[in-house]
């Protein structure tokens, strides 16, 4: 087929942006073939553009016209000149932004023919991901996707707009670093020109916005893309983005007004919901006691209780074997769910413990007769109605219970809270619960390694009232960190730094650095802070993760243009890839064949 040139015609607007204001005007539209309807004498086109779709006629009456759209299948890409009309009210469809009125054609081009997608291009899709992802320019068609760049282009804006406001200046940051130790696995980059050397892609700007600071640049932010080579999940990706920011002279209740600042107006300006400031702050330990995670979802109920002194010397070898090995015992009352639980559900629940290290659930159910639970001939009465009694226990409540070390107890429950609030839905979804976890621990013991490591990242400043403990107990010291939460989702995090080098020389060592490697490592830095260094800090936003929340998605992967799949492969390109025998020659690299 022979395809027709735009030849200097002019997009006159955009689809959806036609309306009853412009009935009778002659209208220039350009776009996908949405959808064709040949009723014998009459074809209905309606054509597709990022803004929407519009119907455009075409009759026998331009006999040659007519033909041709006769020959117009789905994703053709076409443009059309006409009038804007009303519809007859017998076919106005009110499902549709631009269904009073319609197109009647007076101009048909074919710009492009389309061979059949491999999948409807319509909203809400329920075509397998991996087709999607490898068809992604076709599944970038649809409505949904569409309108989620969109909102990624505007919430970038809004951001850029309220830094700016507020005495931030947007720097960008090498992509070609050195190796940084954030926890995860860096992508490795060889060098040419020093072969056996490599360049690591960012985790984050962190050490170059810390150096910013020292440079006196006051305020920085940048929409910054970031590089972790970790093991994928819904809010995971190998290559994914930040908002990111640095302060000077500021304590750790300035960033967080400020980001609050930021959150409220990307609220108001894309939910047109007006979020109360300042909000909730919670210490850590607090978090993990009540909801036995450090980004609780406070959306509902369902909090924990500490009911270890109240078992304490009790019948059942179980809990007094937990309180002496120094764990805890601990309980979540399903408040008035007793007659939805069934013995079968609770024996689900058992299992799905099971998955976080808890060795059994202990379970008390309060009927009309009298309590049910496997666990109660270990106890006399008074000590069971103290069991109630401290868990709030009603008729027509479950108590769900599980002793074991502090992390197992936490994790297990933490994750059954979650799990019996989505399976009875408990939870409500138009609510937007923002929530500052505060007084991180500095430090956590990574039994693997055997050494601490920095539970945020090693330029975290410790808390001024803790600093004596980083000699006696590091495990206690408590750090000038944040996350900021989103409905149980760690949206962001960041803390003040150190900014004195003796204490980040010191840090290090207490992370078990040796001395030659802190200095090859971080030589630069720890140098840095003694030619003049203001007290700094900020925090780094997932800003994927945002958009996901914001959209109400439930994978970053559909806020992303090209995201990777779960083993880091991107299937419309198939990169990774091999590459050539020259390239690699030139790198100084030989592939290594494994024994698999
Ligand atoms: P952190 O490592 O906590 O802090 O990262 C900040 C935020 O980035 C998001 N995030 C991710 N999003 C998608 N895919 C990933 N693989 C991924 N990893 C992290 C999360 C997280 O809260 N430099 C520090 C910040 C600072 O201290 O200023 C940092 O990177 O939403
Ligand atoms: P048993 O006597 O071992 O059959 O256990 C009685 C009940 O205690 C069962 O319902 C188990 O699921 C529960 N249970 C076992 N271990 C634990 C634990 N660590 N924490 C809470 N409950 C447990």
């Amino acid at each position: 087929m022979e395809f027709e040139k735009l030849n200097g015609l002019k997009r006159t607007h955009k689809c959806a942006c036609i309306t009853k204001e412009d009935i009778g005007k002659e209208v220039v539209v350009m776009g996908f073939t949405d959808s064709v309807r040949n009723l014998g004498g009459l074809i209905f086109i309606n054509i597709r553009d990022i803004s929407g779709v519009i119907q455009t006629v075409y009759s026998t009456d331009d006999a040659e016209m007519y033909e041709k759209a006769a020959k117009v299948r789905g994703e053709y890409v076409i443009a059309v000149v006409g009038k804007v009309a009303a519809r007859d009210k017998a076919v106005i469809n009110p499902n549709m932004k631009t269904g009073e009125i319609e197109i009647i054609a007076k101009e048909l081009r074919i710009l492009s023919a389309a061979k059949t997608p491999p999948f409807y291009i319509v909203e809400n899709s329920d075509v397998k991901e991996e087709l999607r992802l490898q068809y992604r320019y076709l599944d970038l068609r649809r409505p949904d996707m569409q309108r989620r760049m969109l909102l990624r282009s505007q919430v970038a804006k809004i951001v850029r707009d309220y830094y700016e406001e507020n005495g931030f200046i947007e720097i960008e940051t090498p992509i070609l670093v050195k190796s940084t130790p954030e926890g995860a696995r860096d992508y490795l980059v060889p060098s040419r020109v020093r072969n056996g050397c490599f360049y690591a892609l960012p985790q984050s700007p962190q050490q170059y916005k810390q150096l910013l600071m020292l440079s006196g640049m006051d305020r920085y932010f940048q929409i910054a893309k970031c590089f972790r080579d970790e093991d994928l999940r819904a809010d995971r990706q190998p290559e994914f983005t930040q908002i990111d920011l640095e302060m000077s002279f500021v304590d750790e209740d300035d960033v967080m007004t400020v980001n609050e600042g930021l959150l409220k107006r990307v609220f108001k300006e894309v939910k047109g919901i007006d979020l109360e400031t300042p909000f909730l702050r919670m210490p850590y330990a607090e978090a993990m006691d009540r909801f036995g995670s450090d980004k609780p979802d406070t959306r509902f109920g369902l909090e924990i209780t500490d009911i270890s002194k109240v078992v304490e010397g009790c019948g059942f070898g179980v809990f007094t074997g937990a309180l002496e090995a120094g764990g805890s015992v601990r309980a979540i009352n399903a408040k008035g769910l007793g007659d939805q639980i069934s013995r079968k559900n609770i024996d689900a629940l058992g299992e799905f413990v099971k998955t976080y290290k808890a060795k059994g659930l202990a379970w008390i159910k309060v009927n009309p007769d009298g309590v049910q639970s496997p666990i109660a001939k270990f106890f006399e009465k008074d000590r069971l109605n103290a069991i109630l009694k401290a868990t709030d226990a009603k008729e027509n409540d479950v108590i769900f219970i599980v002793a074991d070390k502090n992390s197992v107890v936490y994790a297990s429950l933490g994750a059954l809270r979650l799990e019996i609030a989505k399976r009875y839905n408990l939870i409500d979804n138009s609510k937007y619960n923002f929530l500052w976890v505060t007084d991180f621990p500095l430090l956590e013991y990574d039994e693997e390694e055997k050494r601490y490591v920095a539970m945020h990242h090693p330029f975290t400043a410790p808390k001024d009232e803790d600093l004596e403990l980083l000699d006696t107990d590091p495990g206690k010291v408590r750090a000038k960190a944040y996350d900021i939460i989103l409905n149980g989702v760690e949206l962001g995090g960041g803390s003040m730094r150190i900014y004195n080098s003796d204490l980040q020389q010191k840090m290090f060592e207490v992370i078990g650095l040796p001395a030659e490697e802190i200095e090859a490592r971080f030589g630069f830095l720890i140098d840095a802070f003694k030619y003049g260094a203001p007290p700094h800090g900020g925090m780094a936003y997932g800003f994927d993760r945002m958009l996901m929340l914001l959209d109400g998605c439930d994978s970053i992967r559909d806020v992303i243009a090209f995201p990777k799949v779960q083993n880091a492969s991107e299937l419309m390109t198939n990169a990774p890839d091999v590459v050539d025998a020259k390239q690699l020659e030139e790198l100084g690299i030989a592939i290594v064949k494994s024994e698999e």
